[in-house]
């Protein structure tokens, strides 16, 4: 055997194994990413050497559902799969391979979906009435699962849903993915944490599992979604255009996927690609790519198919955000409030674009609940830029060497006895004065989200605590030159833009003094709204929860907090420390620059192009307008820039207008950098 053929083997058999463990014994020990890496693979292996195809290859089939429980359905049509691109340059090869077997003039234009990460779903119409719901099974037959799927809210059990719908074919076989949006799996999974039983880990499994459930009865417990996306036979109508089909689906009363759109050229679909990357995370729901579709059906059928897959489709796919690997260690942090918090120490993993070697567990009730073991394999989950974490161990994958993680009993930099306060999930170090402690908390203090001073990173911090020159962030204000230039590494020039720096800081608004303690629940939003409210430190140390509650923005709980931060004698002795150090406890009343945005409220969401989120809200506030934290129907606009959270979603769902940058730019008459010039063209 040639080397090709070799690895050509290896692959199949891996691949059939993989299958195997998650078809049939539904113990997978691999993600879907590292699955599609090895497929991929084999798929470029076999079409550079097609005589290495063998009748057994993963690639020959396209894998099977089917259960013992359920009746048969036979599909009027084959329920086929998607080829897959991973680039842009696989995406071109695509176009060009299709350019080739179709006429010289032709020209192609495209619809371009959200790719759902469900379950395929077959629903049949017979002059309007649903008769009739299958899974996929494996592409010829499917399971008959209409009990269950009756109870899905946005599967119509008439079409057209609305009287004033196009009229009723005689038969209309839809096809489609069902799934759960991320709030209804929150949900099912906060009821079973409440049942005191075990979480479910991964959506489209647990999608997969309600479908089939024997027992209707329990489907109908949870809020499945179905999202309809294509005809697979039709009588009595017939278009020519996927366009018009999503079109016509919605007009009946199906739920279509968001965000769908039609493209004149393959280049136009390219420039959507980051956009589409960057809206994933504020989506209700998961997908693992977009679909893009050759509009023209009669195209599409005339380009016939490669192997299994349609060639007038492809599935662009976004780098793998969950693999698996080995969980070698627990490095326990202690965070500023004492938080105790693990983090798995990785075999590193490259995900996404990035090698992870260390993923947050958040806490230990967490690694409890998912019952993660040290030595286990586990999947790991990188999305955008969120902070890697463990979702869950490969439980199939253990040897029985695997022991249990155990909360630290002492904290490792004190010695002091960890403790869990009643009623909280966190575990803490009390001890007010551990030096990890201390150290979180001026790190913290003199960070560029609080105080913002210059030059003082964690290693000078660890440093200047450690040569005791500061035991807390007030000491900070009292270091002196002479000492400081006694330092090894503190040189002149060093000391020197430390001290301009803390200078500046001594200065700062009373607002970010405010917002740099580190009360819980209070930002730079809340932090402004206080100081402005209570002009002075003593004004807001004197105040009472309800002279808070009464702020637009502060909700009893958070006022209450700060309330008892401001009553703890520790907390008082330190601001005491500040001002006698010359710190400024004052809020000065910031200049006015215009009141364009007089009776309007904005929220931020994103990292903008060119404007800092300080520097966003100086500008609003200056203009006479007001930001606060979270989305609402008294929103006036979202800001939204890169990457932005779920408030772009829930600004969505309430009809909240969103604004660009250099559309906010424009409304303040500031200048700007003109318009957005990547509207789909929508026909
Ligand atoms: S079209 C021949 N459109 O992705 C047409 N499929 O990897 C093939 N999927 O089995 C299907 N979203 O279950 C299509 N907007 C979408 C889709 C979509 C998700 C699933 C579908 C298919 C799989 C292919």
């Amino acid at each position: 055997m040639n080397e090709f053929a070799t690895r050509a083997h290896k692959l199949r058999a891996q691949l059939n194994a993989h299958s195997y463990r998650y078809y049939v014994l539904n113990a997978p020990t691999i993600s879907d990413g590292e699955y599609d890496l090895l497929y991929r693979e084999l798929v470029m292996l076999e079409s550079e050497h097609p005589e290495l195809v063998t009748p057994d290859s993963p690639t020959q089939r396209s894998g099977s559902d089917l259960s013992g429980d359920f009746a048969k359905i036979p599909h009027p049509a084959p329920i086929l799969s998607l080829s897959n691109c991973f680039s842009e340059s696989d995406l071109t090869a695509w176009e060009e391979r299709n350019l080739k077997l179709l006429s010289a003039d032709t020209t192609l234009t495209y619809t371009l979906e959200p790719k759902l990460d469900g379950l395929t779903i077959v629903l049949t119409y017979e002059n309007g009435l649903l008769t009739q719901a299958a899974t996929r099974g494996n592409g010829d037959v499917g399971d008959d699962v209409t009990a269950n799927v009756r109870t899905i809210r946005s599967v119509p059990l008439r079409i057209p849903v609305h009287p004033d719908g196009p009229p009723a074919p005689e038969k209309l076989v839809v096809r489609g993915e069902v799934l759960f949006h991320k709030r209804d799996f929150a949900a099912l999974n906060q009821k079973q944490a409440a049942d005191g039983l075990p979480l479910y880990v991964n959506a489209r499994n647990t999608a997969s599992g309600t479908l089939k459930q024997k027992d209707s009865r329990i489907t109908a417990t949870r809020t499945l979604t179905a999202y309809i996306y294509a005809v697979v036979q039709a009588v009595g109508i017939s278009l020519d255009r996927q366009w018009d089909w999503l079109n016509y689906l919605r007009d009946m009363g199906f739920l279509i996927p968001p965000h769908v759109g039609l493209y004149p050229t393959l280049s136009d679909v390219i420039q959507q690609l980051p956009t589409w990357e960057s809206r994933k995370p504020t989506l209700d729901f998961e997908i693992d790519g977009v679909v893009l579709k050759i509009n023209d059906l009669k195209i599409a059928a005339e380009l016939g198919f490669a192997g299994k897959d349609p060639r007038g489709a492809t599935a662009y796919k976004f780098p793998a955000e969950e693999m698996t690997t080995q969980l070698t260690g627990i490095t326990v942090n202690i965070g500023r409030t004492g938080k105790v918090t693990p983090t798995a120490q990785l075999e590193p993993v490259f995900i996404g674009g990035v090698t992870v070697v260390s993923a947050s567990l958040h806490n230990y009730d967490q690694v409890a609940r998912l019952d993660i073991r040290m030595g286990d394999r586990v999947i790991i989950k990188r999305s955008g830029e969120v902070i890697p974490y463990v979702i869950g161990p490969v439980t199939a994958a253990r040897d029985g060497s695997e022991t249990p993680i155990l909360p630290p009993e002492t904290c490792p930099y004190c010695q002091t006895p960890i403790s869990k306060p009643a009623g909280m999930v966190d575990y803490i170090c009390p001890n007010r004065v551990c030096p990890e402690r201390v150290f979180r908390s001026i790190e913290f203090f003199v960070s560029k989200s609080a105080m913002d001073i210059e030059g003082m990173g964690p290693q000078t911090v660890k440093t200047l605590i450690e040569k005791g020159f500061i035991r807390d962030e007030a000491d900070l204000f009292s270091l002196q030159r002479e000492p400081l230039l006694e330092l090894e590494g503190f040189a002149a020039k060093k000391v020197d833009n430390l001290l301009a720096s803390i200078e500046a800081a001594r200065q700062r608004p009373l607002g970010q003094l405010i917002s740099s303690l580190g009360i819980d629940g209070v930002g730079g939003v809340v932090a402004n709204l206080l100081a402005e409210a209570f002009v002075s430190m003593d004004g807001l140390m004197s105040a009472s929860a309800e002279a808070m509650d009464d702020l637009e923005g502060i909700g009893t709980v958070l006022a209450q907090n700060v309330v008892d931060w401001f009553a703890d004698p520790d907390h008082r002795a330190l601001l005491e420390k500040m001002r006698a150090a010359g710190v400024n406890m004052q809020n000065t009343p910031r200049e006015a620059a215009g009141d364009s945005l007089t009776g309007l409220t904005f929220v931020l969401t994103g990292t903008l192009p060119t404007l800092t989120r300080e520097a966003a809200e100086n500008l609003i506030q200056s203009h006479g307008g007001k930001v606060t934290g979270s989305v609402s129907k008294k929103t006036s606009y979202v800001l939204m820039g890169d990457s932005p959270g779920s408030k772009a979603e829930k600004a969505r769902q309430l009809g909240v207008p969103i604004l660009s940058e250099p559309e906010f730019l424009n409304m303040i008459g500031s200048a700007s950098s003109a318009a957005d010039p990547t509207q789909p063209t929508l026909f």
